[in-house]
């Protein structure tokens, strides 16, 4: 359904407000965040000194699936991102697959970012000798009661989404700001203890670790996407989708293998096992100064938060589509006069992500949310073939370079690294799509826009007899 239509139907339109800057900050606000700052830490004992070689394969295959994103935002530019390329090619069945998938990527990614933030939120405070209570410091799983940082990270971004877009994206373009500016300021005082010797052997944990560490760290680049969901708050969404997708994903490898390559410099690579918030203990290490790593860590928090606040935008963005196409309920596609949001979406998503994140611990969460982000890329991959075979002469904003082969490898890559991820993660995925395949056939077959459609069509026959 297009956003006139839906206004029509009477769902209410979002409004238009962002350029190729919003949408860039957009993308790179649901990118740069915990990965980097927390998952980092985990993956260098898996991957050894290559560590940056698993932040280039994870990125490559992420580029190779950011310009088919880029090509089908330029010609389906709506707020659905995956969800409605898939519908637009392939049926409402795989869109609800897709649909289905991108709630790992975005609602259980948000939650999985919080617990990070929450991670920070502690590890700053024990620097100041200030401890939060073991049982508001994580959820059940972790020996605690309720992870209190996570969840005040999902109800302010919560309540700042229902206010509105414009406010919403102010504040995300200030907080991607504080962010790569963080980032820089840690590779700087990393590459002032830098030592080459750090970087031999490369491949203690040969090339399996390396591809292992690939897999862990492809959550980094998770939210690169997040701008094809606001193709209906986009002033042209057909220019600037495509940009903000390419842009942002280059920008954001760029800062990752800079920060990967001065964290090695700085640090043996066993130092990093077990070590919690790498980046901030090597910023405390280095520059022994207490007030630089309240600053990091604080910052640390802002960035987290950024991620939080865009991919609960997108999610929100996304069930407002799935709404409006009837496989989730009408509430979600219900936009305000007043403050131009899905409101009663936002608040929902909100609450859910609120109550997972203070439950659930990050390791669990971020590996699911990995696998199905894989998933929906590869769709998207199949999207663009599919497309280009069915209408070669529809009008593209942006093309695919190298045609069939990049999305292929695209497709290629994406599998690869699933294939990677461990056996738990796929009996999590595997438990997830069936769950999914309920809810479809529960809810979404009985309510979907295109079965009402069926159903009519049927009754007219019927009538027509
Ligand atoms: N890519 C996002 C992060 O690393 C999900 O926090």
């Amino acid at each position: 359904m297009t956003a006139e239509s839906a206004n029509n139907a009477g769902f209410g339109q979002l409004k238009r407000s962002f350029g190729v800057l919003q949408l860039t900050m957009i993308s790179v606000g649901a990118t740069l965040g915990t990965g980097i700052l927390v998952i980092l830490g985990d993956a260098v004992p898996v991957a050894g000194p290559a560590i940056w070689i698993a932040f280039v394969l994870a990125g490559v295959t992420a580029l190779l699936s950011a310009v088919s994103y880029a090509e089908m935002a330029g010609m389906v530019p709506v707020s659905g991102s995956s969800y409605s390329y898939s519908y637009a090619t392939m049926g409402e069945g795989v869109a609800w697959i897709c649909g289905w998938c991108l709630i790992l990527e975005y609602a259980v990614s948000a939650a999985a970012v919080a617990v990070g933030a929450g991670q920070y939120v502690n590890q700053t405070l024990e620097i100041f000798g200030l401890d939060l209570p073991a049982s508001l410091a994580s959820g059940p799983v972790d020996g605690g009661v309720i992870n209190l940082p996570a969840l005040l990270t999902v109800v302010a971004a919560t309540l700042l989404l229902a206010r509105g877009a414009r406010e919403s994206a102010v504040a995300n373009t200030v907080m991607v700001m504080v962010k790569i500016a963080i980032l820089v300021f840690f590779s700087v005082v990393a590459f002032t203890a830098f030592d080459a010797g750090n970087f031999a052997p490369l491949l203690p944990m040969g090339a399996a670790g390396v591809s292992a560490a690939a897999s862990m760290v492809f959550f980094s680049f998770i939210g690169f996407d997040a701008a094809s969901t606001a193709g209906e708050e986009a002033k042209n969404p057909q220019r600037d989708m495509p940009r903000s997708i390419i842009i942002s994903m280059v920008l954001v490898t760029t800062v990752y293998v800079l920060v990967a390559v001065a964290a090695i410099g700085a640090r043996n690579w066993q130092w990093f096992e077990g070590a919690q918030a790498a980046l901030v203990m090597i910023v405390s290490e280095v520059t022994g100064q207490p007030w630089v790593v309240l600053i990091f860590a604080l910052a640390s928090v802002i960035a987290i938060v950024s991620v939080v606040l865009t991919t609960l935008y997108g999610q929100t963005r996304i069930l407002m589509t799935m709404g409006r196409d009837g496989l989730v309920p009408k509430a979600f596609a219900k936009v305000s006069t007043k403050t131009h949001t899905p409101v009663v979406g936002t608040l929902i998503v909100g609450t859910a992500v609120a109550i997972t994140a203070s439950l659930i611990p990050l390791g669990e969460l971020a590996e699911a949310t990995s696998i199905g982000t894989l998933f929906a890329f590869a769709l998207v991959g199949v999207a663009v073939i599919f497309l280009r075979r069915t209408q070669p002469d529809a009008p593209r904003t942006f093309k695919v370079p190298f045609y069939p082969l990049t999305p292929l490898l695209g497709i290629a890559a994406c599998l690869f690294l699933m294939f990677n991820l461990g056996s738990n993660t796929w009996i999590v995925f595997g438990i997830w799509m069936a769950v999914g395949f309920i809810v479809y056939l529960g809810y979404g077959r009985k309510n979907s826009r295109l079965g009402a459609l069926a159903k009519e069509t049927y009754r007219e026959t019927l009538k027509t007899k």
